[in-house]
């Protein structure tokens, strides 16, 4: 993998987020939140209905590296529902890893749904590892599962400027990673919560009507990126984003 900036030279996935650690710059009433997505050229968030066929190993490998430096990983109900999450870091010794740099063993997965209509069969529910929190709109009772699940409601919708108060007051979350998908996405983008993009471009077109990596209504204004770094690996290309904030 080549770094293309800043500093240009030879890279891996393990040293360039060796030095990101966004646990360390908790806002005071939310953790910091980063978005990682990929997608191909022409902007397309799924093939097939789900992200996987997208990207490389090597986007596998940013995604699971990514996982290794954040308290809470967090998806809406429409990404669970295509991708049926499993334990979010599979390997024992990424997670003992965590623990030496001072996060949580296994990062709290956390699930934004309005009808509470999930997949309760995927691995994320029956394995009995890690712990899961679903913010929802919904009054139904989810089912028994073997893993740890609270759950936390919102009357009409999910607020996602409270939950994350909620994550970063009651849960002690110091940065979230949320992984989409593009509903999700966009909401947070137009409440002003994300302050880190992570997108792949995938060398790919596909057209047809796959999502965009935002979906639902357009941002009240435009946000303003910059670009922090890039990568490349075999022409896919590794960006990470931060956000300009309006005040510099
Ligand atoms: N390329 C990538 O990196 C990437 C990443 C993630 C996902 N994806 C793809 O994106 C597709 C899913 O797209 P999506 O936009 O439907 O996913 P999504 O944003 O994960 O899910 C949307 C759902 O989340 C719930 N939700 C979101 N905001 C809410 C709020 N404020 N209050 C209550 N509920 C809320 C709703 O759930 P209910 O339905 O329960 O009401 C809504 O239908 C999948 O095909 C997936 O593979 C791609």
């Amino acid at each position: 993998m080549q770094r293309l900036l800043p500093n240009p030279g030879p890279t891996t996935v393990e040293r360039q987020l060796d030095a990101y650690r966004p646990w360390e710059e908790p806002h005071e009433d939310r953790p910091f939140v980063a978005m990682n997505f990929v997608a191909t050229v022409d902007g397309r968030a799924t093939m097939d209905g789900v992200s996987g066929p997208i990207g490389s190993d090597a986007d596998t490998a940013m995604l699971a590296g990514l996982r290794t430096r954040f308290d809470a990983v967090m998806i809406g109900a429409g990404t669970m529902r295509a991708e049926r999450y499993g334990r979010p870091i599979a390997s024992q010794e990424r997670r003992e890893h965590r623990e030496r740099i001072g996060l949580p063993h296994d990062p709290l997965m956390v699930i934004v749904s309005g009808r509470l209509d999930l997949p309760w069969d995927a691995s994320l529910f029956t394995a009995g590892a890690g712990r899961v929190l679903i913010f929802t709109a919904s009054e139904a009772e989810p089912p028994e599962t073997a893993t740890s699940l609270r759950v936390v409601r919102h009357e009409g919708r999910v607020d996602l400027a409270a939950a994350l108060r909620h994550l970063r007051e009651e849960r002690g979350v110091r940065a979230v990673l949320s992984e989409g998908g593009p509903h999700l996405h966009s909401q947070l983008w137009a409440a002003g919560l994300v302050d880190d993009l992570f997108l792949t471009t995938a060398p790919k077109l596909t057209g047809a009507d796959a999502p965009r990596i935002l979906e639902g209504k357009a941002l009240p204004e435009p946000s303003e990126l910059e670009l922090a770094w890039l990568l490349e690996q075999e022409g896919e290309l590794f960006a990470r984003y931060s956000h300009r904030s309006p005040d510099g």
